[in-house]
């Protein structure tokens, strides 16, 4: 069958021509479920349509122009989000029962991939940004020290953007791993758009990382649960990734999905210079106006310079970090305001809010957004800067998260549980960060700091739901 370069025109061709669906998905195409969906484009591996797992036709194509746009050996679509990007790209480079070196800020995917492969991780602490309370950029220098002190290490994972937008020098981070022939593992599940202008630059596989896991859906034009995996140099085997990406993905991937990442690469490819020099243009307008702010701040944009941070390698201009620290506001109350007007934030932290910006804003949205801004601004009075939360260390380690899993546990009022172990995770989300996993200790002070995110209004999840007032801990010390 003819090759045709997009792939929901071609579902849309396939279901015009009338061919009777004798097969998955059991809709058959027909809108029974209601109009709102588009059933007739929903199909399964059928014969012209190319099959992910072992791609060869136009599935094949789209994740070669992938691997072009971006500039790395291998590109691979993923209909799991960046998650199942991370747990396949962590079997592919760390063996089974090896140690890893990562940021402790990784997303929970992260440490998913450290429980199901049994690793033993040592963890980099990354600076935090003593104004904002926001985590900095990951010193090249606390990877080479890292590696100095743990022999064995397999690989190392770090984010890059951070939820706020901070980037690391992945170039730096790279070669000092490379020297020592271990792989660096990206997660830019907040950075698939770094690539098509200069004002939005630091991408991690222009930057040399070996394996970069990307959200399109998070921060380009593409539905929710797509994403991209990268591979590039010979420090990781791209058929081994390619087998863990088979064993953490469906074997039914939803062609809905891998058409809307088909059609945002083909709008990266013939448009993306101009849109985003459009979209940099109206973060531009939006910072001239964010320069009135008088008590709110927002990191790196209007008069917050971001030579104010040193910590900072670079930062995404896309994010949009709302400090309310020196204000009478939290940033739940923030967040509430900001709803009151329509405006939907997408993460909530106790010190402020984050909102997300995308090549598909527009300078009306733009101009919307800071007026909302402005105008609580001027809403609220200059207080003396709130305590913030000092940043813990990583708690002492009884056991592996593995091992933690697999014992007796059993709940407890959280004020009981320090000095037990972890049988759970604790994690506030977004950004779904683990603020402690299974096999750690609980301290009086990372108790004390589950109290004080919760009394802020900010929602502390866990496993069990017990949390913020009780905790899952192992039976056993
Ligand atoms: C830093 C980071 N990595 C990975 C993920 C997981 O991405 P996805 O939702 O595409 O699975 C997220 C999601 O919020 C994230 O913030």
């Amino acid at each position: 069958m003819a090759r045709y370069d997009d792939l929901l025109e071609r579902l849309a061709q396939y279901n015009a021509a009338g061919s009777l669906p004798m097969h998955m998905p059991g809709h058959k195409r027909t809108a029974l479920g209601g109009t709102e969906l588009p059933w007739h484009l929903d199909i399964t591996e059928i014969d012209g349509f190319d099959n992910l797992h072992e791609a060869e036709g136009i599935l094949k194509d789209g994740m070669e122009l992938a691997a072009r746009l971006y500039g790395s050996a291998r590109a691979f679509y993923l209909v799991n989000g960046s998650s199942g990007g991370i747990l396949a790209a962590m079997a592919a480079a760390a063996p089974f029962g090896s140690r890893i070196l990562m940021a402790r800020g990784c997303h929970k995917s992260v440490y998913h991939a450290v429980e199901l492969l049994h690793l033993e991780p040592f963890y980099l602490m990354p600076p935090v940004d003593p104004s904002f309370a926001v985590t900095a950029s990951l010193p090249p220098e606390a990877v080479e020290s890292g590696l100095a002190q743990h022999s064995d290490i397999r690989l190392v994972v770090l984010t890059s953007p951070t939820y706020e937008g901070v980037i690391s020098d992945i170039a730096a981070i790279a070669a000092i791993c490379h020297r020592r022939g271990i792989p660096l593992l990206v997660d830019e599940a907040h950075g698939a758009h770094l690539y098509f202008h200069p004002a939005f630059s630091g991408g991690a596989v222009t930057a040399g990382a070996d394996l970069v896991i990307q959200s399109v859906h998070k921060t380009l034009p593409s539905l929710t649960q797509t994403a991209l995996a990268h591979v590039q140099g010979d420090l990781v085997d791209s058929q081994r990734l390619a087998h863990f990406l088979a064993v953490f993905q469906t074997s039914s991937p939803s062609y809905l999905l891998m058409g809307s990442i088909h059609r945002c690469l083909k709008l990266l490819e013939h448009q993306g210079p101009a849109l985003f020099a459009d979209y940099a243009q109206n973060l531009q307008q939006l910072d001239q106006r964010l320069r009135a702010l008088r008590h709110l701040r927002v990191l790196c944009h209007g008069a917050e310079d971001c030579s104010r941070h040193p910590d900072f390698f670079a930062f995404d201009p896309g994010k949009l970090f709302i400090d309310t620290q020196c204000t009478d506001l939290t940033g739940p109350r923030l967040a509430a305001l900001l709803r009151q007007r329509g405006v939907e934030p997408e993460m909530t932290a106790p010190q402020g809010v984050l909102a997300m910006t995308s090549c598909c804003d527009t300078a009306e949205t733009l101009e919307r957004f800071g007026a909302v801004l402005l105008e609580l601004d001027s809403l609220c009075r200059n207080t003396d800067p709130p305590y913030v939360l000092p940043t813990l260390p990583p708690p002492p380690v009884r056991h592996t998260i593995a091992q933690a899993r697999q014992l007796p546990a059993v709940p407890l009022p959280m004020s009981e549980a320090i000095g037990r172990t972890m049988a759970e995770s604790l994690w506030i989300y977004p950004p779904g960060i683990p603020l402690v996993v299974p096999g750690e200790v609980l301290t009086e002070d990372i108790v004390w700091s589950f109290q004080h995110i919760a009394d802020s209004g900010v929602q502390l999840h866990s496993d069990s739901g017990l949390a913020p007032h009780g905790i899952l801990v192992t039976q056993t010390r």
